[in-house]
């Protein structure tokens, strides 16, 4: 048979995150590739007692259909979750229980965008985002990235277009792929722009609990009066990702269009995921939990920076407050794909930056690091490879 595959997806490429991971299946290569939490940060024990309990107190309640809106007594405990330190979900918000939160970013381009209609997006980003609003036949306008978040004036000047993008899309708590935080600030800015110039924004936050240095900053959508910022939580990466849960917290009736999205794409979130969530979170200590996994990271990062302290001088890279990821830039004028070729070669996966640019061709020097997965004796190990790379190509 002769597909003809769609205008919207053939030329859409797979994620090449995604390809240097099959061949994770070689033991011998290290990957500061992927974006992977710590397998020894999931909650096994306690998802499988309350796992166990629930299918054998109440099946109904985890094998049944269920509403697509997520079940009402988890979206209930999700809200409470979201607001325990600051409002995140306001009176006129809905929450929505959703598959990863890689599905909001899927509704909020199918909700908002017609074909060829621009998003803005923060640039370089994550590269998930970028493909889901692609899929949508958006156009991305690619707003360049400073070390306290994304450039205003730049920003302003997408927005004031002729052709207003339909939504802002940020990452502002330790950003993929740069590690970056945008300042309170900007984010009060970017707010202000959004409202003045009418284009929501959609802030993903799926590393905002793993902060491992710094205090916290308030998300955009905690300064939300106007119904204007759409939020995305995850519980990816402080419960686990194969569980595939995650949190929209935005207006009621742009919530009421992603519900419908909801039923076309999946009816509705995995129930007994859902029920094992709520149990996490009403019986258990999350937050002494989080405060676990936070030192896991931190103790990874420390590792990787002083490796890369001592071992690569020549690379520049950026100090995370939190999440997973370190993004490295190799000295002016260095071939930044043939030292990632040769990290690959020696058996180190690095991804290369321009994999996370709205324009992929574009010269970059930079690289991303992940520090969740590797273990500490790979870490070692991963940086050492480095530095035999950038001394056998001169840098
Ligand atoms: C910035 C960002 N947003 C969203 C996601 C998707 O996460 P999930 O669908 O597992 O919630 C990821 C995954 O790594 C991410 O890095």
């Amino acid at each position: 048979m002769e597909f003809k595959i769609s205008d919207k997806m053939r030329n859409m490429k797979p994620s090449i995150i995604r390809e240097i991971l099959k061949q994770m299946s070689d033991p011998t290569l290290i990957s500061f590739a992927g974006g992977n939490p710590a397998a020894d940060s999931f909650p096994a024990e306690d998802i499988a007692r309350f796992s166990d309990e629930l299918l054998r107190q109440d099946p109904v309640a985890a094998l049944q259909y269920s509403v697509s809106e997520g079940v009402p007594s988890v979206r209930e405990a999700v809200r409470a979750f979201a607001n325990r330190r600051e409002r995140v979900a306001k009176e006129n918000d809905g929450v929505l229980i959703t598959s990863g939160s890689q599905q909001i970013l899927d509704f909020a381009a199918k909700c908002l965008c017609n074909e060829g209609d621009v998003v803005a997006v923060e640039n370089p980003a994550f590269l998930g985002a970028f493909n889901a609003f692609r899929s949508s036949g958006a156009r991305l306008a690619g707003v360049p990235m400073e070390d306290d978040g994304v450039n205003l004036a730049a920003l302003e000047a997408v927005f004031a277009a002729p052709e207003k993008p339909r939504f802002f899309y940020c990452i502002p708590n330790f950003q993929n792929p740069t590690g970056k935080t945008m300042s309170l600030a900007k984010r009060r800015a970017v707010y202000a722009l959004a409202v003045r110039y009418g284009v929501p924004v959609l802030e993903d936050d799926p590393y905002g609990e793993l902060r491992i240095a710094g205090g916290p900053v308030p998300s955009i959508k905690s300064m939300d009066t106007e119904g204007a910022v759409i939020y995305a939580g995850s519980f990816s990466k402080i419960l686990c990702p194969g569980m595939r849960l995650a949190y929209c917290v935005c207006d009621k009736k742009l919530m009421a269009a992603f519900v419908v999205a909801k039923q076309c794409s999946d009816v509705h979130t995995n129930v007994w995921a859902q029920r094992v969530c709520e149990a996490m979170l009403t019986r258990t200590d999350m937050d002494a939990h989080i405060r676990e996994i936070r030192k896991i990271y931190a103790a990874k990062a420390a590792l990787m920076m002083e490796q890369l302290d001592e071992k690569c001088p020549q690379v520049r890279y950026t100090r995370p407050e939190g999440g997973m990821f370190i993004w490295g830039t190799l000295p002016e004028g260095a071939d930044m794909p043939a030292f990632v070729r040769e990290c690959l070669a020696r058996k180190l996966a690095l991804v290369p930056g321009n994999a996370f640019m709205v324009d992929e061709e574009a010269p970059c020097g930079s690289f991303r690091m992940n520090f969740s997965t590797p273990t500490p004796e790979n870490i070692v190990k991963g940086v050492s490879v480095m530095a035999g790379v950038l001394a056998a190509q001169g840098l």
